[in-house]
């Protein structure tokens, strides 16, 4: 499977130059060349390669319990606490509260409604998301309610598969067009700033520890 930065290495890689060597490597493949800042859109593209590998981890662990493969309650509440922590708060957060706003101007306005939109559908993807773990506490009461939680998580991956092709097709080729490197790097910058407190306390980390963890678990479920 394709290994992944979060943004936390990408950032981490404008201070030390070329992602040299860290104990903030959380993912084996550094992509950004070096020397170079990072583009605002790379840096949401390596977010994105972590919510893609945490909707096939979902899917994984979808398909094994309708296969009638026992997956534990504590693997999906795992998998809820990543996908909440970094899909909701970590990615959806900055583009939320500091590149919709940003970009609300640019291009005479001209993406206004494209990013209400996708604003919009991440305030459904955090109801998926809380229909899903509604579904998982009843993970006991047999067939019917195992087969509530398949829906719901086959409901939330296909709603994120449709934003994310919105964003990587149409969203960030016009952010490559219309702002400047200077925004770029103001942009990155104010990312980092939302997420000093996080990478301070080292939560990164434990979401990759997670993510490795959960991908093992899985693996042990038959294809
Ligand atoms: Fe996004
Ligand atoms: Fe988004």
């Amino acid at each position: 499977m394709k290994k992944i930065f979060v943004s936390v290495v990408v950032v981490f890689c404008l201070s030390i130059s070329a992602c040299a060597s860290s104990k903030y490597r959380v993912y084996q493949e550094c992509k950004h060349t070096e020397g170079a800042a990072p583009s605002i859109t790379e840096v949401l593209h390596y977010d994105l390669d972590v919510v893609k590998r945490m909707m096939h981890i979902l899917e994984r662990a979808s398909s094994c319990l309708e296969k009638n493969e026992s997956v534990s309650k504590e693997i999906f509440d795992d998998i809820i606490e990543v996908i909440s922590g970094f899909s909701d708060k970590h990615h959806q957060e900055k583009e939320d509260k500091v590149l919709f706003p940003a970009l609300k101007v640019k291009d005479g306005g001209k993406k206004k409604d494209l990013l209400g939109r996708l604003l919009m559908e991440h305030v459904s993807a955090r109801d998926e998301i809380r229909n899903l773990a509604k579904a998982i506490n009843n993970i006991h009461h047999g067939k019917k309610a195992q087969k509530k939680i398949i829906k719901e998580a086959r409901s939330y991956i296909k709603h994120m598969e449709k934003h994310i092709e919105m964003e990587e097709k149409i969203l960030f080729p016009w952010i490559n067009r219309v702002l400047t490197p200077d925004e770029h790097i103001m942009l990155t910058k104010k990312f980092e700033d939302m997420e000093r407190e996080d990478i301070d306390a080292g939560v990164h980390e434990k979401y990759s520890a997670m993510i490795e963890r959960l991908e093992q678990q899985l693996g042990l479920c038959s294809e």
